[in-house]
Protein backbone atom coordinates (compact mmCIF):
# COMPACT_ATOMS: atom_id res chain seq x y z
CA UNK A 1 0.00 0.00 0.00
CA UNK A 2 1.16 4.03 -0.93
CA UNK A 3 -0.05 6.97 1.26
CA UNK A 4 -0.84 8.90 -2.16
CA UNK A 5 -1.11 12.73 -1.92
CA UNK A 6 -2.48 13.97 -5.08
CA UNK A 7 -2.70 17.70 -6.01
CA UNK A 8 -6.21 18.55 -7.88
CA UNK A 9 -7.24 21.77 -9.28
CA UNK A 10 -10.03 23.03 -11.35
CA UNK A 11 -10.05 26.82 -12.22
CA UNK A 12 -13.56 26.45 -12.95
CA UNK A 13 -14.66 25.53 -9.81
CA UNK A 14 -15.49 27.16 -6.59
CA UNK A 15 -12.95 25.06 -4.42
CA UNK A 16 -9.89 25.50 -7.21
CA UNK A 17 -7.26 23.40 -5.16
CA UNK A 18 -7.08 20.53 -3.39
CA UNK A 19 -4.78 17.81 -2.06
CA UNK A 20 -6.33 14.37 -1.78
CA UNK A 21 -4.95 11.17 -0.10
CA UNK A 22 -5.36 7.97 -0.86
CA UNK A 23 -4.60 4.45 0.18
CA UNK A 24 -3.62 2.70 -3.26
CA UNK A 25 -2.74 -0.89 -3.84
CA UNK A 26 -0.08 -1.75 -6.08
CA UNK A 27 -0.86 -3.78 -9.08
CA UNK A 28 2.85 -4.43 -10.61
CA UNK A 29 5.96 -5.57 -8.91
CA UNK A 30 8.41 -2.40 -8.07
CA UNK A 31 10.28 -1.17 -9.20
CA UNK A 32 8.55 -1.89 -12.16
CA UNK A 33 5.74 0.70 -11.80
CA UNK A 34 7.32 4.21 -12.02
CA UNK A 35 5.31 7.42 -11.11
CA UNK A 36 3.99 7.75 -14.19
CA UNK A 37 2.17 4.10 -14.37
CA UNK A 38 1.12 4.65 -10.01
CA UNK A 39 -0.47 7.92 -11.59
CA UNK A 40 -1.63 6.44 -14.67
CA UNK A 41 -3.26 3.45 -12.71
CA UNK A 42 -4.87 5.49 -10.38
CA UNK A 43 -6.73 6.92 -13.00
CA UNK A 44 -7.61 3.99 -14.17
CA UNK A 45 -8.84 2.25 -11.12
CA UNK A 46 -10.07 5.18 -8.89
CA UNK A 47 -10.47 8.35 -10.58
CA UNK A 48 -10.78 8.90 -14.39
CA UNK A 49 -10.93 12.68 -14.31
CA UNK A 50 -7.52 13.23 -13.12
CA UNK A 51 -5.68 15.05 -15.71
CA UNK A 52 -1.74 15.17 -16.47
CA UNK A 53 0.83 15.10 -19.49
CA UNK A 54 2.57 12.31 -20.79
CA UNK A 55 3.45 10.63 -24.07
CA UNK A 56 6.99 8.25 -24.58
CA UNK A 57 6.93 7.23 -21.06
CA UNK A 58 10.51 6.43 -20.94
CA UNK A 59 12.49 9.84 -20.46
CA UNK A 60 12.62 11.57 -24.01
CA UNK A 61 9.56 14.46 -24.30
CA UNK A 62 9.63 15.58 -21.33
CA UNK A 63 5.71 16.08 -20.98
CA UNK A 64 5.69 13.95 -17.45
CA UNK A 65 7.25 16.81 -15.37
CA UNK A 66 6.09 16.95 -12.06
CA UNK A 67 6.63 18.10 -8.38
CA UNK A 68 7.06 14.42 -6.55
CA UNK A 69 7.71 14.90 -2.68
CA UNK A 70 8.74 18.20 -3.18
CA UNK A 71 11.85 18.03 -6.13
CA UNK A 72 10.89 18.36 -9.63
CA UNK A 73 11.38 15.34 -12.06
CA UNK A 74 9.85 13.20 -14.69
CA UNK A 75 7.35 11.03 -13.19
CA UNK A 76 7.88 7.73 -15.98
CA UNK A 77 11.75 7.81 -14.87
CA UNK A 78 10.99 8.46 -10.66
CA UNK A 79 10.20 4.84 -9.20
CA UNK A 80 9.08 4.30 -5.70
CA UNK A 81 10.68 1.41 -3.82
CA UNK A 82 8.93 -1.34 -1.84
CA UNK A 83 12.24 -2.05 -0.22
CA UNK A 84 13.44 1.11 1.32
CA UNK A 85 10.38 3.42 1.06
CA UNK A 86 12.17 5.63 -1.49
CA UNK A 87 11.59 7.76 -4.02
CA UNK A 88 14.68 7.48 -6.49
CA UNK A 89 14.99 9.19 -10.41
CA UNK A 90 16.14 6.21 -12.81
CA UNK A 91 20.22 7.01 -13.79
CA UNK A 92 20.24 4.75 -16.65
CA UNK A 93 20.15 7.37 -18.91
CA UNK A 94 22.37 10.01 -17.31
CA UNK A 95 25.50 11.15 -18.98
CA UNK A 96 27.41 12.49 -15.51
CA UNK A 97 27.32 10.57 -12.42
CA UNK A 98 23.93 9.80 -10.46
CA UNK A 99 23.59 12.37 -7.84
CA UNK A 100 21.57 9.58 -6.00
CA UNK A 101 18.06 12.13 -5.48
CA UNK A 102 16.44 9.64 -2.62
CA UNK A 103 13.52 10.68 -0.45
CA UNK A 104 13.27 8.66 2.69
CA UNK A 105 8.99 9.04 2.54
CA UNK A 106 6.52 6.10 2.59
CA UNK A 107 4.35 8.37 0.78
CA UNK A 108 3.91 9.89 -2.32
CA UNK A 109 2.81 13.63 -2.95
CA UNK A 110 1.98 14.42 -6.35
CA UNK A 111 2.20 17.98 -7.54
CA UNK A 112 2.75 20.37 -10.85
CA UNK A 113 5.97 21.33 -11.64
CA UNK A 114 6.64 24.07 -9.27
CA UNK A 115 6.18 27.57 -10.30
CA UNK A 116 4.18 27.37 -13.49
CA UNK A 117 0.17 28.27 -13.62
CA UNK A 118 -1.84 25.52 -13.19
CA UNK A 119 -4.31 25.17 -15.95
CA UNK A 120 -6.28 21.97 -14.54
CA UNK A 121 -4.87 19.10 -11.99
CA UNK A 122 -1.64 18.32 -13.01
CA UNK A 123 -1.23 19.98 -16.21
CA UNK A 124 0.57 23.71 -16.35
CA UNK A 125 0.38 26.82 -18.67
CA UNK A 126 3.79 26.58 -20.84
CA UNK A 127 3.41 29.93 -22.24
CA UNK A 128 6.26 30.75 -20.46
CA UNK A 129 8.67 28.92 -21.78
CA UNK A 130 7.52 28.62 -24.65
CA UNK A 131 7.74 32.81 -24.84
CA UNK A 132 11.61 32.60 -23.49
CA UNK A 133 12.35 29.99 -26.03
CA UNK A 134 11.11 32.37 -29.25
CA UNK A 135 12.73 35.37 -27.78
CA UNK A 136 15.80 33.92 -27.45
CA UNK A 137 15.83 31.69 -30.73
CA UNK A 138 18.08 28.77 -29.54
CA UNK A 139 17.85 27.15 -33.14
CA UNK A 140 19.80 26.81 -36.36
CA UNK A 141 19.24 30.12 -38.56
CA UNK A 142 20.67 29.19 -41.47
CA UNK A 143 21.79 31.43 -44.51
CA UNK A 144 20.90 28.51 -47.17
CA UNK A 145 18.10 29.36 -48.98
CA UNK A 146 15.14 26.78 -49.57
CA UNK A 147 15.90 26.91 -53.03
CA UNK A 148 19.26 24.57 -52.12
CA UNK A 149 17.79 22.07 -50.79
CA UNK A 150 20.63 19.71 -51.42
CA UNK A 151 22.36 22.32 -49.25
CA UNK A 152 23.50 21.75 -45.38
CA UNK A 153 25.48 22.80 -42.59
CA UNK A 154 27.58 20.75 -41.15
CA UNK A 155 29.52 20.33 -37.88
CA UNK A 156 32.54 20.20 -37.43
CA UNK A 157 34.00 16.42 -35.56
CA UNK A 158 35.33 18.90 -32.81
CA UNK A 159 32.03 21.10 -32.62
CA UNK A 160 30.56 17.28 -32.44
CA UNK A 161 31.95 16.53 -29.79
CA UNK A 162 31.24 19.58 -27.93
CA UNK A 163 27.57 18.84 -27.68
CA UNK A 164 27.86 15.85 -25.41
CA UNK A 165 25.67 16.65 -22.17
CA UNK A 166 24.06 19.70 -24.28
CA UNK A 167 22.12 18.00 -26.88
CA UNK A 168 20.46 15.62 -24.81
CA UNK A 169 18.16 18.34 -22.98
CA UNK A 170 14.27 17.37 -23.63
CA UNK A 171 13.05 20.74 -22.59
CA UNK A 172 11.06 18.96 -19.58
CA UNK A 173 11.66 22.79 -17.44
CA UNK A 174 12.30 20.55 -14.42
CA UNK A 175 15.16 22.73 -14.08
CA UNK A 176 13.64 26.04 -14.59
CA UNK A 177 10.84 25.31 -12.00
CA UNK A 178 13.95 24.66 -9.85
CA UNK A 179 16.09 28.01 -10.27
CA UNK A 180 15.05 31.07 -7.45
CA UNK A 181 16.56 33.21 -10.26
CA UNK A 182 13.53 32.08 -12.47
CA UNK A 183 11.23 32.75 -10.13
CA UNK A 184 12.20 36.05 -9.15
CA UNK A 185 12.38 37.57 -12.62
CA UNK A 186 9.40 36.45 -13.74
CA UNK A 187 9.11 36.41 -17.40
CA UNK A 188 12.65 38.64 -17.56
CA UNK A 189 15.21 35.20 -17.36
CA UNK A 190 14.75 32.81 -20.09
CA UNK A 191 16.20 30.13 -17.24
CA UNK A 192 18.40 27.47 -17.27
CA UNK A 193 16.58 25.14 -20.00
CA UNK A 194 16.57 27.75 -22.54
CA UNK A 195 20.11 28.68 -22.16
CA UNK A 196 21.48 25.52 -22.26
CA UNK A 197 19.76 25.30 -25.53
CA UNK A 198 21.25 28.03 -26.65
CA UNK A 199 24.96 26.71 -26.01
CA UNK A 200 24.16 24.14 -27.67
CA UNK A 201 23.60 25.97 -30.81
CA UNK A 202 26.27 28.06 -30.08
CA UNK A 203 28.95 25.10 -30.06
CA UNK A 204 28.18 23.90 -32.76
CA UNK A 205 27.55 26.70 -35.06
CA UNK A 206 29.19 29.67 -33.90
CA UNK A 207 27.27 31.90 -36.32
CA UNK A 208 24.37 30.26 -34.70
CA UNK A 209 21.87 33.14 -34.34
CA UNK A 210 23.50 36.46 -33.16
CA UNK A 211 19.88 37.42 -31.06
CA UNK A 212 21.12 34.53 -28.87
CA UNK A 213 24.72 36.36 -27.79
CA UNK A 214 22.99 39.63 -27.70
CA UNK A 215 20.03 38.00 -25.49
CA UNK A 216 22.95 36.61 -23.15
CA UNK A 217 24.39 39.90 -22.23
CA UNK A 218 21.37 40.80 -20.55
CA UNK A 219 20.60 37.17 -19.26
CA UNK A 220 23.78 36.03 -17.91
CA UNK A 221 24.04 38.54 -14.65
CA UNK A 222 20.54 36.85 -13.28
CA UNK A 223 22.39 33.49 -12.80
CA UNK A 224 23.41 33.64 -9.40
CA UNK A 225 24.96 30.02 -9.72
CA UNK A 226 22.72 28.11 -6.85
CA UNK A 227 23.24 25.34 -8.78
CA UNK A 228 19.62 24.19 -7.99
CA UNK A 229 19.26 23.59 -11.78
CA UNK A 230 21.70 21.10 -11.97
CA UNK A 231 20.79 19.13 -9.21
CA UNK A 232 16.89 18.57 -10.82
CA UNK A 233 18.23 17.66 -13.98
CA UNK A 234 16.12 14.73 -14.57
CA UNK A 235 18.89 13.92 -17.61
CA UNK A 236 21.98 14.48 -15.40
CA UNK A 237 22.55 16.98 -17.68
CA UNK A 238 24.66 20.42 -15.77
CA UNK A 239 22.48 23.41 -17.08
CA UNK A 240 24.61 25.86 -14.15
CA UNK A 241 27.69 24.73 -15.91
CA UNK A 242 26.33 25.80 -19.55
CA UNK A 243 25.18 29.60 -17.98
CA UNK A 244 28.86 29.72 -16.63
CA UNK A 245 30.53 28.64 -20.04
CA UNK A 246 28.04 31.31 -21.81
CA UNK A 247 29.37 33.74 -19.30
CA UNK A 248 32.86 33.10 -20.70
CA UNK A 249 32.24 33.33 -23.97
CA UNK A 250 30.65 36.47 -23.70
CA UNK A 251 33.17 38.02 -21.49
S1 LIG B 1 18.55 20.88 -18.79
FE1 LIG B 1 17.68 19.01 -17.90
S2 LIG B 1 16.05 19.74 -16.53
FE2 LIG B 1 16.57 21.42 -17.89
S3 LIG B 1 15.08 21.26 -19.57
FE3 LIG B 1 16.95 20.16 -20.19
S4 LIG B 1 16.59 18.04 -19.60
FE4 LIG B 1 15.07 19.26 -18.51
S1 LIG C 1 22.79 28.20 -11.26
FE1 LIG C 1 21.72 29.94 -12.23
S2 LIG C 1 20.20 28.98 -13.53
FE2 LIG C 1 20.89 27.39 -12.12
S3 LIG C 1 19.45 27.47 -10.38
FE3 LIG C 1 21.12 28.83 -9.90
S4 LIG C 1 20.48 30.87 -10.58
FE4 LIG C 1 19.17 29.35 -11.60
S1 LIG D 1 6.31 10.60 -20.58
FE1 LIG D 1 7.87 11.42 -21.88
S2 LIG D 1 9.40 12.07 -20.50
FE2 LIG D 1 7.93 11.10 -19.22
Amino acid sequence: MLLLKLYRCSPSSSSSLLVIAYRLALSAPLPALNVLGLLLQYRSALDASLSLRYSCREGICGSCALALNGSNALACLSFHTASDGALHADTRLHTAPPRGRLLQLRSLAVAPLLHHAVLHDLVVDWLLLYASFSAVRPWLISSFSTASSHSYSAASRCSRSLLEAHYECILCACCNASCPSYWWHAGAYAGPAILLQSLRWLLSYSSASSSIALLHKAQLAKCHSILACSFACPKGLMPANAIVALQLLSS
